[in-house]
């Protein structure tokens, strides 16, 4: 009714305006309602949520959200399940790594008014490493997530007696994957969160938020870049820069209860820092 009424305001200017005119004035009236509607609730949201504008952040780079995810997908398909797969480049890090993420978690879990001990998900667990490793010292029970369905096969061999600690394996992108609210005590991510748009990365925060029981713990850990974000296009992953990252926190409404950059690995390579979110 209301385009009616401007409908009509702007007939009443024309003397002998005819059919077609008639329809032209309302469409152009339309689509500068429809125009003025869209650019108010953008304007909005963009001081409401910065996540519009934080979206803009990793869309600027990955040249298109499936390409992004399927070149990831592509990399990891062709990559052995083995540790070092996982690591990369830094195979001969991997005790350097495991070390500093045990005595990382420790400081949050197995004490008054800290996490407890029962339950972990290792998100991009990848063959599970991270989970034999490191949080089955702590932990009693784990999970893991991965996309990579050969790195989930080779996980069951690879944790040897341990995999029947073990309750279930997801294949699943995180992008997709809901896990089961308030069930667990640590939630951890290595070398993922870059595999995320921030827009994911910030709604599978969310996610994590609510699947952490009372006192639970969601670690982050993964390579932290200078400034801004920028796409290494060999594995299909971003690198940020703190303020992003903590930024992306900031909006999942949890706080950031300590950050710690990992020691012992070279200096020319992208620092790596481990964050504890709650
Ligand atoms: C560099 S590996 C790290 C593995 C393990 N976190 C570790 O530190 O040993 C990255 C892992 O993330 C997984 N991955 C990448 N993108 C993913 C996504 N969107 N959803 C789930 N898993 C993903 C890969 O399959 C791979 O196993």
């Amino acid at each position: 009714m209301e385009h009616l009424g401007a409908h009509l305001a702007f007939r009443s200017r024309w003397q002998k305006t005819d059919e077609d005119l008639c329809r032209h004035s309302m469409s152009l009236v339309l689509h500068k309602a429809i125009r003025n509607d869209f650019f108010a609730s953008y304007l909005y949201l963009l001081e409401k949520y910065p996540l519009v504008k934080l979206f803009a952040m990793t869309s600027e780079v990955i040249d298109g959200e499936m390409q992004f995810y399927a070149r990831a997908q592509n990399f990891y398909k062709d990559l052995p399940a083995t540790e070092e797969g996982m690591m990369g480049d830094f195979s001969d890090l991997s005790n350097t790594d495991i070390e500093s993420s045990r005595d990382f978690l420790r400081q949050f879990v197995g004490g008054p008014g800290k996490a407890g001990t029962d339950f972990a998900l290792d998100c991009g667990s990848g063959i599970g490493r991270v989970s034999k490793h490191v949080l089955l010292h702590t932990i009693s029970n784990i999970e893991l997530v991965d996309m990579t369905e050969s790195f989930l096969e080779e996980a069951q061999n690879y944790l040897e007696d341990e995999a029947d600690r073990v309750e279930t394996l997801y294949c699943y992108c995180l992008q997709d994957f809901i896990p089961t609210p308030r069930k667990y005590d640590v939630i951890w991510l290595q070398w993922v969160s870059g595999h995320l748009t921030d827009r994911d990365l910030l709604i599978f925060l969310l996610r994590c938020k609510n699947a952490l029981k009372e006192n639970g713990v969601i670690i982050i850990k993964d390579n932290v870049g200078k400034e801004g974000c920028r796409l290494d296009p060999v594995d299909s992953c971003v690198i940020r820069d703190m303020n992003i990252l903590r930024n992306i926190i900031d909006k999942s409404g949890m706080a950031i209860l300590a950050e710690e950059r990992q020691k012992g690995f070279p200096e020319l390579c992208v620092p790596i820092w481990m964050i504890a979110i709650q």
